[in-house]
């Protein structure tokens, strides 16, 4: 455990506050008047199941034990860190300089043992006459004398000590060696190098620097990659090969296509494609996507045939979309907006034509470029790929292919983006949507609850809410919470019209309550998140209704009449006779559409 993780461990969020704040319990909370802004009512509240505290008044910000000392004390992080540290009884080691000095110099000798492998090998696939075989591979491969050049392609020759005494001799230490992992040590003492007979391909991190090593064999013996293994420098999750010579071309094509293999990558760039990188041929990681995304947030995924199957692409999708910013929320209504929305999504590549990129691009670079632009969202592509394997006739197959359907969406966090899938599947389906949202909403809630108590992924309370929520009645508050002008229409709605509960209650404390700061102090703290949320959404509706009151009076018209509709269809579907009801609003959503159509 870090310090951070072990200060916070220790101290209890009420005690750390108690001295600047007077705390009064409410419910398993507690609330005070807000210390960073003068206010009369309440708006300041502690959640110590959370360990977390928030204001939901003027400033509207919150944060954990560590942003209350920095915002009351005025101190940065570090400052911050120590006062806690010592209240909690935590010390806080800082390494002696020298000790420092001495692990950054041990690094440097590292990086430069594996530069000058990747060096000596590279000579060796050039010039050496035991590497005329590996030459004759490369030539086969296609690879041009640019790219083994730009890559540092380089052979290791099958004899035992060819690396470790070149490195000797220009004085390298073995213990060196051995921690990079370029030889390996015998049981009976001394060490042997570890590659031997196979094209290299040093393998550099952002910085360019090489961190180790993956090699080929040159015919059909096994492994086929042998990689260089877990070392102070080298961590295979966190490589993403090809970065140090793509990182330009991501940036300016904002984009990046992630492949499987180094051959893969090596012929994008081959062939103008210099936006690609490798993936080292397991599941994408965390750490890949986030290295790539310091460079561009439109990233491709092009795995091969064979993988591209359910498993492999929602195990992606899981990690990518951990790694979306929580900051795009979008009106639901605004088809513009979506689109936005999908642009930052992952895309995929179907690889058609060949088995993997380096086939296809090798028999037609342009045939790439092609299917690069055809990539779909990731979440189309794997519904569309699963869609096919299914009789769509059969009662027993759609009801499979809907549970198989939840893992996919349960990562995703964004109600939004859920309603759309759903409302995609439901159409190709031909089922009933309002039965299947409902449906599916119940099964993603449970699939994450569970994940939470599991404790594999520990979701907000507030993601678990948003689920089952409805983005159209969230829309709806929204509009109400944004704009105090429409109150008079807002007073017509009927919390019955919406079905979360949450949503309700902060329907009724709006309709109680004029002003956010008084709905907030009526509102059970556990619903703040939720209502924070609506707040936040309000602030990123489109501006044109900021500008007419007549627009924001039309939003919320057409909102409420959509959930009336919506009501009333319920209740035919439930037996009760609500017909002339249901032609009444319909009647009233005509008026109003040819009404705007005129405007
Ligand atoms: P592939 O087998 O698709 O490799 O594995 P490739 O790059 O297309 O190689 P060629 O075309 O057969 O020469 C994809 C990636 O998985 C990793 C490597 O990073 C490889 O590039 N891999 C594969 C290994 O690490 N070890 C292996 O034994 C196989
Ligand atoms: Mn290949």
């Amino acid at each position: 455990m870090n310090v951070v993780d072990e200060v916070k461990q220790k101290l209890d969020i009420v005690d750390v506050l108690t001295p600047y704040v007077q705390l009064h319990p409410s419910g398993k909370n507690f609330k005070a008047n807000c210390p960073f802004h003068s206010e009369k009512t309440a708006s300041f509240f502690v959640f110590p199941e959370k360990q977390s505290w928030h204001c939901f008044g003027a400033c509207g910000t919150g944060g954990d034990i560590f942003t209350f000392i920095m915002k009351k004390e005025g101190l940065d992080f570090g400052q911050a860190l120590r006062l806690l540290a010592e209240k909690a009884n935590v010390t806080l080691s800082y390494k002696s300089e020298k000790s420092n000095k001495e692990e950054q110099d041990r690094l440097d000798r590292l990086y430069k043992i594996t530069e000058v492998a990747a060096e000596y090998f590279h000579y060796l696939l050039l010039h050496s006459s035991e590497a005329e075989k590996a030459r004759i591979y490369t030539q086969k491969r296609g690879l041009s004398a640019k790219v083994i050049d730009d890559f540092q392609l380089g052979f290791a020759p099958n004899k035992w000590d060819e690396l470790s005494s070149h490195l000797a001799k220009s004085d390298y230490r073995d213990e060196d060696m051995l921690a990079v992992g370029l030889v390996a040590p015998r049981d009976s003492g001394g060490h042997y190098d570890r590659f031997r007979n196979r094209l290299i391909f040093p393998l550099r991190d952002v910085k360019s620097r090489v961190i180790g090593f993956g090699a080929r064999a040159l015919d059909d013996s096994m492994p086929k990659y042998l990689n260089s293994p877990e070392t102070l420098i080298f961590n295979k999750s966190s490589v993403v090969y090809g970065i140090d010579r793509a990182q330009a071309a991501i940036r300016q094509k904002d984009a990046a296509v992630i492949t499987e293999g180094y051959m893969d990558t090596i012929a994008a760039h081959q062939f103008g494609y210099e936006n690609t990188v490798a993936c080292m041929g397991t599941a994408i990681t965390e750490k890949q996507i986030s290295i790539l995304r310091r460079f561009s947030k439109n990233i491709i995924v092009a795995l091969d045939a064979d993988k591209a199957g359910l498993e492999a692409t929602t195990r992606s999708i899981i990690t990518i979309n951990e790694q979306i910013p929580k900051d795009y929320w979008m009106p639901w209504t605004d088809p513009k907006t979506y689109d936005e929305l999908v642009k930052h999504e992952v895309q995929v590549v179907e690889i058609k034509g060949g088995k993997d990129p380096d086939e296809i691009i090798r028999k037609s670079p342009e045939q790439w470029g092609k299917l690069l632009k055809e990539s779909q969202p990731i979440i189309d592509f794997t519904l569309k790929k699963e869609l096919a394997t299914i009789d769509q006739n059969s009662p027993g197959d759609k009801s499979a292919f809907v549970s198989k359907f939840v893992p996919i969406l349960a990562p995703i966090d964004d109600p939004v983006r859920c309603a759309h899938y759903i409302q995609k599947v439901a159409a190709l389906l031909k089922m009933d949507y309002t039965g299947m949202h409902k449906d599916l909403f119940d099964l993603l809630n449970r699939e994450k609850k569970g994940k939470t108590s599991r404790g594999n992924k520990v979701i907000r309370s507030y993601a678990v809410q948003a689920e089952s929520s409805r983005p159209i009645e969230e829309y709806c508050l929204a509009l109400l919470l944004q704009f105090p002008d429409i109150r008079p229409a807002g007073m017509k709605l009927s919390a019955e019209y919406f079905e979360h509960a949450d949503n309700k209650d902060i329907l009724f404390k709006w309709q109680e309550n004029s002003d956010v700061d008084s709905i907030a102090a009526s509102l059970d703290p556990a619903i703040h998140d939720c209502f924070d949320h609506l707040l936040a959404f309000g602030k990123q509706l489109p501006p044109s209704l900021g500008q007419s009151k007549r627009e924001r009076e039309y939003a919320l018209n057409d909102c409420i009449n959509r959930l009336q509709e919506i009501y009333v269809k319920k209740l035919i579907e439930h037996g009760i006779d609500e017909g002339p009801q249901l032609h009444d609003i319909f009647k009233k959503r005509g008026r109003i559409s040819s009404r705007t159509k005129g405007v």
